[in-house]
This record gives structure tokens, C-alpha cells and sequence, in this order.
């Protein structure tokens, strides 16, 4: 399964917002309507937005009449609103970082081989993203014993990544290794990815999962219901604070208060070691309207009550047990290890 396909240089995705519902194929043939897409979370989860974005590129710029002076005009501006379009994941500034470069390595080259030489990179980075799926899942392994009871964050599966997910990764490989796994998914307020996306794939996996409210976590855990925690991650520093969806900082704060393992599982491409703290990572801030109204119109709260709406937290690197990546697993004290571990040849 996979939410984003280029094929024949058409771009569709899934519309993410109409799930559990409906399965709504659109396609995407603008910059505008990429952006939209990104913004608007038709295409979310921060592999997924990258590998997007840069499909999204070479649609926008498929057309473009002009001489290479004026390709390369358009390309760096599409580039700078497609980057801006969601601050958080820096999956998608790696990915169209990318692509960049390879342009401007066929800088000598007619535009037309410029474009294609976009699309095979963006093609590249997308079937590289299923791979690191892979990894991650295979170097996961060992953390998830047999029977395990695991909760999760908001969606990391196939609706995130290029290919089967980093936390949920882990999960199908787990269930496909007959562990006999339970999971159960946080709903994740307020756009509810677990309940919409996470309970869809599992249930469509057939990985047995029980859907709980936020507020429900740390009850579980005092009853010890949970073995682990495994969540994805949207940008993670150079001492191992992430950022993740809003309400993961909470879990690991939970996590380490009832003793339970508290795992991150990422690509490389997660990591931003131009950072060097959790308060450097940019933090969204969205519509508050996400959080006073159920489905875009549905009143939960009064019309104009102040709403204060970050899309995502940081957990700081002493409350992460371990950083699952395709390089391999990353335990504290993270200063260190992460650097080690991601320039290794592993
Ligand atoms: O706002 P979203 O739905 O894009 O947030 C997604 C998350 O927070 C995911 O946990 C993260 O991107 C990791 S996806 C492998």
C-alpha cells in the first residue's frame, strides 16, 4: 500500500482527511495544490511530506516554458514555499534539499534533462524511504518480545512514509513474526490520526489494536496494560530531543514514571544535527479551529474561544529509552551516540 504515487508523471495521493470513511484518490498537477495538500494534511506524516513535496516539484515545474535562467527562478521559489509549507518535519527540507542538488549538478544540461533528472530523484528518495522502512524494522526487532502489549502516537504506518512506517514499521514486522502483539493507538486529539489512520491500517492488517482516548494512557499504564511505547518522530537534535506529535511528551513522561520503555523509531533523515537542543526545533502552530470544531464544522467549544494549538511537542532525549533508526539502535547518552551511530557504515 502506499498513499503517494508518481506514475507516468502523474501525481496522486490519498486524502488523508477523508480516512476511515472514504478512500479519495486525487491528483495533484500545481504547486498551489501541493502546498494545499501539505498544509491542509490531505498528505501528512514528515517521510511522506518530503517525498511528496518533491513530486509535487516536478509537476509544478513540468510545464515551464522558459529558458534555464528563468526554470531555475521558478525551481528555487517552489522550493522555498514547498519548505515553508509545514516548519516542523525536516524530512521535507532534507528531501527537496536533495533534489536541488541533483538539479544543479545538470546545471550544464537542457532544462529537459534537468526535469528528468528531478523525477528520478524524487522517485530515488521514495524507494530509498521503503527500504529505510525496512531497517528499521529489522533493527527493531529485538525490543518487541513475545505477547507484548505496545502504545503508539498518532500515525507512523504507510500513510507517513514510503513504505510500511517507522513505529508502525516495527509493529507489522512484530505481527508478522506471530509475537502476538497487541497495540493500542492513542485517538491523538485533535485531528485524530490514531483513531482515523492508525486503528484503519492496523485493522486492515489485521494486527489486533484497542483505540483509547488520550487521557486514558497513564490509567493503562498504572494497570499495566503497556510494555512499551513506540512512537515516530518529525525532527530529533543532536542530544536526541525530538519532536513528535502533540501529546508524545506526555506519554514518555508517563512512560518513565510507570517504568516502561519509552522507544523513538526515525530514518536518518529525521535527524537535525544542525541542532543542538529540542528549543531549536521550529514548532507549528495551527488553526484553531482543529481544536474547537469536530470534523472542520462540528461546534465542540464555544465559536471565539482562544485556542492554543502546537501541532507537536518535544521530548527530551533523558526520557527515550532508545532511537530505533536504519543505522541501527541509538541508546543514551545521545550527545555521543547519535553522531557515532549515523556516520558508521553500518
Ligand atoms: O501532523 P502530522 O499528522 O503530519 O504528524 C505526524 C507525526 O507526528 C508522526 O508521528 C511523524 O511524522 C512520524 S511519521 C513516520
Amino acid at each position: 500500500m502506499n498513499a503517494v504515487r508518481f506514475e507516468n508523471q502523474t501525481l496522486l495521493y490519498l486524502d488523508q482527511r477523508y480516512l476511515p470513511a472514504k478512500e479519495v484518490w486525487r491528483e495533484c498537477t500545481t504547486l498551489h495544490q501541493g502546498i494545499q495538500a501539505i498544509k491542509e494534511l490531505h498528505v501528512r506524516g514528515a517521510p511522506l511530506i518530503g517525498i511528496f513535496a518533491c513530486y509535487t516539484l516536478c509537476v509544478a515545474l513540468e510545464c515551464f516554458p522558459g529558458d534555464k535562467k528563468g526554470f531555475f527562478h521558478q525551481f528555487d521559489k517552489a522550493i522555498c514555499s514547498l519548505k515553508n509549507s509545514r516548519p516542523t518535519a525536516v524530512n521535507l527540507a532534507w528531501a527537496l534539499e536533495r533534489v536541488w542538488r541533483k538539479a544543479r549538478s545538470f546545471e550544464q544540461q537542457p532544462v529537459s534533462e534537468i526535469k528528468h533528472a528531478m523525477r528520478e530523484e524524487s522517485k530515488q528518495i521514495h524507494a530509498e524511504d521503503a527500504l529505510l522502512c525496512q531497517k528499521i524494522a529489522r533493527n527493531g526487532t529485538s525490543i518487541v518480545h513475545k505477547g507484548a502489549c505496545i502504545l503508539t502516537h498518532c500515525n507512523t504506518g504507510f500513510l507517513a512514509t514510503g513504505g510500511e512506517g517507522t513505529a508502525l514499521g516495527i509493529i507489522y514486522k512484530a505481527h508478522r513474526d506471530r509475537k502476538k502483539i497487541t497495540v493500542y493507538v492513542d485517538e491523538t486529539r485533535p485531528l485524530l490520526q490514531g483513531a482515523r489512520l492508525t486503528a484503519w491500517e492496523l485493522m486492515k492488517q489485521k494486527v489486533p489494536c484497542m483505540l483509547i482516548t488520550d487521557n486514558m494512557a497513564a490509567s493503562i499504564m498504572r494497570k499495566r496494560l503497556i510494555d512499551m511505547v513506540i512512537v515516530g518522530a518529525d525532527r530529533i537534535a543532536r542530544n536526541g530531543d525530538t519532536a513528535n506529535k502533540i501529546g508524545t511528551y506526555s506519554l514518555a513522561v508517563l512512560a518513565r514514571s510507570h517504568k516502561i520503555p519509552f522507544y523513538v523509531a526515525a530514518p536518518f533523515s529525521t535527524f537535525d544535527l544542525s541542532l543542538k537542543s529540542g528549543d531549536d526545533i521550529p514548532i507549528e502552530q495551527r488553526d484553531p479551529d482543529e481544536v474547537r470544531k469536530a470534523g472542520g464544522s462540528i461546534p465542540l467549544a464555544p465559536e471565539d474561544v482562544p485556542v492554543y494549538n502546537p501541532a507537536f511537542d518535544i521530548t527530551p532525549g533523558r526520557l527515550i529509552t532508545a532511537i530505533i533508526t536504519d543505522k541501527g539502535v541509538i541508546s543514551p547518552p545521545y550527545g555521543r551516540s547519535i553522531k557515532k551511530c549515523l556516520f558508521s557504515d553500518v
